[in-house]
């Protein structure tokens, strides 16, 4: 192996990183046209917001949900963009108080966005306060203390609350009841992911042909942001070690280098599967346990990790734990124990 990148360099993971914040930034779909894939929800969304702008009326707060990367954040600015309004963003965790929400929500001017990125972060007081600025658009303030304390009722602008979450499952049921629509977004489809890696290879000036494009979208986890990541170091590979030009063959052999393999696992992945199965030999793992023992915190694991191997059918969620499936032994080349104990030999849920 030639030493051109240095070991951490090589590694392309499913975790963000600043790079993926400058690469988001400069391919950020700004328009729904340009937002591809995930037909279903463009369609309906497309249609609630013509509906609004035709009332010049507010739109509905949308709450967005779906693991990191495919494209929650980007969602939020193309709804502003085609409203014609302004986004004001924030997140969860960034309001600490409810005079901090107040700030902001008194700073929003009429039919505006508020994006409220990690909104299942948000703390149980402020969520309070979140509750009637959402559905009667106003804010209660307590003003003076004790006995002197009054309540002031103070009236917001009618904005747009767009909530993006990884999973729905986390936040307060008052909370997801108070948005008129919730989307989740799923993993992308190849042929989706091939048209977005085509369209940023066109404003990175990359040249890639058609089958180039489907090997690095195989490779991309079904997530926009990998393969738009996936595309740049695949870029570059090529660009020392060939002519420039992406082809399959290129891509293929630079994403071996990059260590990332033929369905799209990178070594974080590999390790998981590879703890469940020799570790702890195929039984049931607690998630501390497992998060403990690959050195991960277990929230990235269960948001960046876990839904991926999930979908393929590697991973499976017990009362027990997460264990292994038959077809994660196959993909590590092992056979899978032929016991049954505690070992799913059917299905895959
Ligand atoms: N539907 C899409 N079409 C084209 N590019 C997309 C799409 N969704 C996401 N992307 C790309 O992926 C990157 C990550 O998306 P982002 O909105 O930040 O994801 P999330 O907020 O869900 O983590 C964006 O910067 C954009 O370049
Ligand atoms: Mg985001």
């Amino acid at each position: 192996m030639t030493d051109w990148l240095p070991e951490e360099e090589r590694l392309v993971s499913a975790r963000m990183t600043d790079d993926d914040l400058e690469i988001d930034r400069t391919l950020r779909p700004k328009r729904l046209d340009e937002y591809l894939g995930q037909h279903r929800v463009k369609e309906s969304l497309g249609v609630l917001i013509e509906a609004a702008r035709g009332r010049d009326e507010a739109l509905d707060h949308v709450l967005l949900s779906g693991p990191p990367g495919l494209g929650k954040t980007t969602l939020a600015g193309v709804i502003a963009n085609e409203l014609g309004v302004t986004m004001k963003t924030t997140s969860g965790p960034a309001i600490e108080r409810p005079g901090d929400l107040a700030a902001i929500l008194t700073n929003l001017e009429e039919r505006d966005v508020l994006f409220i990125d990690e909104i299942h972060r948000l703390n149980r007081v402020v969520e309070e306060v979140l509750y009637p600025a959402m559905e009667d658009f106003c804010l209660d303030i307590v003003i003076g203390k004790g006995p002197a304390a009054r309540s002031l009722r103070l009236d917001l602008p009618k904005f747009t609350l767009v909530g993006a979450t990884t999973r729905t499952g986390l936040l307060t049921g008052p909370l997801r009841d108070r948005f008129g629509m919730a989307f989740r977004l799923d993993y992308y489809e190849p042929v989706d992911l091939q048209a977005i890696i085509r369209r940023s290879a066109n404003i990175l000036g990359v040249s890639i042909d058609d089958e180039g494009a489907a090997e690095i979208s195989r490779r991309s986890r079904g997530t926009p942001r990998l393969a738009n990541r996936l595309l740049k170091r695949v870029r570059d590979y090529a660009q020392v070690r060939h002519d420039g030009d992406i082809t399959e063959d290129i891509a293929a052999e630079a994403l071996a280098f990059f260590e990332v393999d033929h369905v799209g696992l990178d070594r974080m992945d590999l390790a998981i599967l590879d703890t469940l199965v020799t570790k702890f030999s195929g039984k049931p793992v607690g998630l501390n346990t497992l998060a403990a023992a690959v050195s991960e915190d277990p929230e990235t694991l269960e948001d960046v990790y876990e839904p991926y191997l999930l979908q393929l059918g590697f991973l499976m969620r017990t009362p027990k734990g997460r264990q292994a499936t038959p077809r994660a032994y196959e993909h590590l080349g092992l056979r899978p124990p032929a016991d049954d104990e505690g070992t799913p030999r059917t299905g895959l849920f």
